[in-house]
């Protein structure tokens, strides 16, 4: 719609960008744009690809990779991640409320991650500064991570601790009541028919964010199959690494995954 008010931008090279729950949003317009282009339906968009940062893109899996998550960064031992591992075979959203072994392991992730600010482990919790929640319903929590990563943005009084941020005094709650259903649980088969069209695609990571853990993301575009075309390797600005990256190419797609070391998905952009 805003491409059409103004035709002049309508020849520039356009690419769909999102974060987060964009993930699974995005790919599906790119598909659907595409399917437009492909019927010759107006307007004629020049569309070159898509970018993404610490995207939903399976729920079940992006979750279950917080635990691989919690253990490369320290935050539970070897032990508990290989219990965790073997006792809940891998499986630690929908857990069998009979597995007792799998529920007691999961029960010491909780403990070492529960107090956590999860959407950015190295950043201090302050959520006990925010207003408090509604309740929500049909909420899909996992039951190893309980918190809000929205918190962080609501400090209705100045925080009594410097290590909390806090500018802004009054934010308001955010209205979530709209009614919508979740009827796309994953994106990843859109991405999949993606990789057979030309486009360049971006797709980043902030390292310490566990909401969407950069290993569930890595784990997703590894089961794509793609051919590697550049290996892993840092990125640097200012001549300082700033995080990694790799390419992988499929004829005339390529698929760039890149880190941003000690970022999370929002500080990505605004930090
Ligand atoms: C989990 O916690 C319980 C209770 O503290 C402890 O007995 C058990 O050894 C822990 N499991 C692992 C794998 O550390
Ligand atoms: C939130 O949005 C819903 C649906 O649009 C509306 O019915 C409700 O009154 C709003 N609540 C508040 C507190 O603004
Ligand atoms: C992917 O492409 C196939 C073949 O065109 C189609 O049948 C399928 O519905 C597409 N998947 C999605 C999620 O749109
Ligand atoms: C990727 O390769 C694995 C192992 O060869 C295979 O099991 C899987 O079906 C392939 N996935 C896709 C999307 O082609």
């Amino acid at each position: 719609m805003w491409l059409m008010a103004h035709p002049k931008f309508l020849k520039n090279q356009l690419y769909i960008v999102g974060d987060s729950y964009s993930g699974i949003i995005v790919p599906i317009i790119v598909q659907e744009i595409s399917e437009g282009l492909d019927a010759g339906i107006e307007p004629i968009l020049n569309l070159k690809g898509y970018v993404l940062g610490n995207p939903v893109t399976d729920a079940n899996k992006d979750i279950n990779s917080r635990i691989q998550f919690s253990y490369l960064k320290a935050l539970i031992t070897h032990e508990i991640y290989e219990s965790a591992k073997i006792n809940c075979k891998g499986e630690y959203v929908n857990v069998d409320p009979n597995n007792g072994l799998c529920k007691a392991d999961l029960q010491n992730v909780t403990t070492c991650t529960q107090n956590l600010y999860s959407a950015n482990i190295l950043e201090p919790d302050c959520s006990i500064y925010a207003s408090p929640k509604p309740k929500l319903l049909n909420c899909h929590r996992s039951i190893f991570m309980e918190q809000d990563f929205s918190d962080f943005l609501l400090s209705p009084t100045r925080p009594p601790t410097p290590w909390c941020r806090g500018t802004i005094k009054d934010w308001a709650r955010c209205n979530k009541s709209l009614s919508y259903i979740e009827d796309i649980k994953s994106s990843l088969n859109y991405h999949r028919n993606l990789t057979k069209r030309g486009y360049r695609v971006l797709i980043y990571s902030g390292d310490v964010d566990m909401v969407i853990p950069y290993v569930g993301t890595e784990t997703w575009i590894k089961s794509l199959n793609l051919t590697i075309d550049s290996g892993w390797q840092p990125w640097s600005v200012e001549g300082q690494v700033a995080g990694y990256w790799m390419r992988y190419i499929e004829s005339i797609y390529s698929l760039t995954y890149a880190t941003v070391k000690a970022r999370n998905f929002f500080s990505n952009i605004f930090f």
